[in-house]
C-alpha cells in the first residue's frame, strides 16, 4: 500500500466543468501509451522497473562497496550533474541531519558533490579540504564525457593520485557509467576503477534509482532496500490503471495539463522541509528537462516555506495570475521540539506554548494554501507521513511516472533534451575544441 497521497480539492475551482472527464481519456491514452511502450522515447523507458528488477547481486555488491568507503574515507565526493547528480543529492540531504558535522558524533563519510559547476573558487577550495582528509570518490557519468564533471574529474584524480599513489587512487575511484561506450567507461576500464552501469534505457533524469543514487545513498549511511521498496509500492499503483480516479500519477498529470491549457503555465513545488531543498531541484530537473521544448511546457520552480513566504510570498500571492502550487505536506516530523512558555511574554508568544512546532509549520501551511488559492493560485496537496527512504522511493517513483504521462499530454517526448548541446557548442567553440 502507498502512504503518498493526493488532494486536488483546492484546485477544483480552475479546472473548469468538462476538463477532467475530457482529461481522462487523454491520459488514460498516453497511460497505454507509457506502459504498452508505444509512445515517444519508448528506448527510455528502463526506470519504470528499476524498483523490481535491479539482481540482489547488485544490491549487495552496493551495499558492500559503499560499507568499505564507510571504513576508509572521511569524505566521499561525488562528481556529476545535472540526473547524474541531483537524485542523489535530493535523497541524502532530505534524510541527513543538517547540523552533522558539529554533533561531534562519527556517522560516516560526509558525502559533498562537485562537477556540478565550473567554478574556479568552488573547486580549489575542495582540492584545499581533501588535502586533509580521507576520501573515495564517485564519478557518473552516462555519456562519460560531459565537461563539468570531466573537469572536476581531472582535478580530483590527480589530487588523488598525488595523495595516494596511483594503485590505491584507484581502489578509491568508483566509476558509474554506461557498459560500453563513453571516454569514462574506457578509463575505467584502463585504470581497473571498479564500475556500475547505468543502463542504456534509462535517461540521466530518471537514473536515481539506479547505482547512480544507490552508491552514494547507501554511503551516506541510508537504506537504499528501503528506498526501493517505496519506488516498488508506487511503481504497482501507477502500472495499475490509467484512470486517474485510481491513479494519482495519472491524476497529478491530468490536472497540470489541464490548468496549464487554463492559462498556468508556472508551477512552484512547495516543501515546508528545509531538507526537501534538493528534492525539489531534483523535481524541477525532472519536469523542466522532460516538458520544457518545441515551444511548450510548463516551467517548473521551487520554493522553501516559510521562509520563501517572506520573499516570493509577495509575488506567489498577488503577481501575474500564470501560477499554480504543488505542495509537498510532511505529516509527522521525526523528532520533537514544543514551544516553552514565558512568564514575561514579551514576544506575545504564550499562546503558543504547549505546541508543537510541527503544529505551527502545519497551521502556516494551511492558511497560506487558503491565502493562495483566495488570491488566484491553485494548489495541489501530495502529502506523505514523514521523510523517510520508503516515502521518498514513492515520492520518486510517483513523479518520474507523472511527468512521463505529463509529457505525453503535452505532446512531446519526455525522455530526450536536445536544447542543451546548444551553449555545449558555443562554449567550446569559444575555448577552441578542434571542430567546433
Ligand atoms: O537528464 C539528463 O539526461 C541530463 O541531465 C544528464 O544527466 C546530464 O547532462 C549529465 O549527463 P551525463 O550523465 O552523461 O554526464
Amino acid at each position: 500500500m502507498t502512504r503518498l497521497k493526493l488532494d486536488i480539492s483546492k484546485v477544483a475551482p480552475f479546472l473548469g466543468e468538462k476538463c477532467l472527464p475530457r482529461f481522462r481519456n487523454e491520459l488514460l491514452e498516453c497511460h497505454q501509451e507509457l506502459v504498452g511502450a508505444k509512445g515517444k522515447g519508448r528506448d527510455f523507458l528502463g526506470w519504470i522497473d528499476l524498483p523490481v528488477n535491479q539482481s540482489s547481486g547488485l544490491i549487495n555488491r552496493i551495499q558492500e562497496d559503499a560499507n568499505w568507503i564507510r571504513a576508509v574515507a572521511e569524505v566521499f565526493v561525488v562528481i556529476g550533474i545535472g540526473g547524474s547528480y541531483l537524485g542523489p543529492r535530493a535523497v541524502i540531504e532530505a534524510l541527513e541531519n543538517p547540523f552533522r558535522e558539529l554533533t561531534g558524533k562519527k556517522g560516516g563519510p560526509q558525502v559533498i558533490f562537485a562537477g556540478e559547476n565550473l567554478s574556479e573558487d568552488y573547486h580549489a577550495r575542495l582540492l584545499e579540504v581533501l588535502d586533509h582528509k580521507s576520501y573515495a570518490v564517485a564519478v557518473i557519468s552516462k555519456s562519460g564525457t560531459t565537461t563539468e564533471p570531466a573537469v572536476a574529474f581531472r582535478l580530483i584524480k590527480q589530487h588523488l593520485e598525488n595523495k595516494y599513489g596511483r594503485v590505491e587512487a584507484g581502489k578509491r575511484i568508483f566509476a558509474i557509467t554506461d557498459g560500453s561506450k563513453g571516454a569514462l567507461k574506457g578509463m575505467a576500464d584502463k585504470e581497473n576503477y571498479v564500475s556500475y552501469v547505468i543502463p542504456d534505457n534509462v535517461g540521466g533524469r530518471f537514473s536515481v534509482l539506479t547505482p547512480v543514487g544507490l552508491l552514494p545513498v547507501a554511503v551516506a549511511g541510508f537504506d537504499i532496500r528501503k528506498l526501493l521498496a517505496g519506488a516498488a509500492q508506487m511503481r504497482e499503483l501507477a502500472l495499475s490503471s490509467g484512470d486517474c480516479e485510481m491513479n494519482p500519477c495519472v491524476l497529478y498529470a491530468a490536472v497540470r495539463n489541464i490548468l496549464y491549457r487554463n492559462g498556468k503555465c508556472i508551477e512552484i513545488l512547495v516543501s515546508y522541509e528545509p531538507g526537501l531543498h534538493y528534492f525539489t531541484e531534483w523535481w524541477k530537473q525532472l519536469f523542466g528537462e522532460s516538458e520544457g521544448k518545441e515551444g511548450k511546457g510548463i516551467f517548473p520552480a521551487g520554493v522553501n516555506f516559510t521562509s520563501d513566504l517572506h520573499s516570493m510570498g509577495q509575488y506567489i500571492q498577488e503577481g501575474m495570475r500564470t501560477l499554480f502550487e504543488t505542495v509537498i505536506s510532511v505529516q509527522n516530523p521525526s523528532l520533537t521540539v514544543t514551544i516553552p512558555e514565558d512568564p514575561a511574554d514579551a514576544d506575545g508568544l504564550n499562546f503558543m506554548a504547549g505546541k508543537r512546532l510541527s503544529e505551527v509549520n502545519r497551521m502556516a501551511e494551511i492558511g497560506t494554501a487558503m491565502a493562495h488559492v483566495d488570491g488566484g493560485v491553485p494548489n495541489i496537496r501530495i502529502e506523505v507521513p514523514a521523510v523517510e527512504e520508503a516515502t521518498l522511493g514513492e515520492l520518486i517513483y510517483f513523479f518520474e511516472f507523472s511527468c512521463a504521462l505529463s509529457g505525453y499530454a503535452l505532446g512531446v517526448n519526455p525522455f530526450d533534451q536536445p536544447g542543451v548541446e546548444a551553449y555545449k557548442k558555443n562554449m567550446f567553440s569559444l575555448l577552441g575544441k578542434p571542430g567546433y
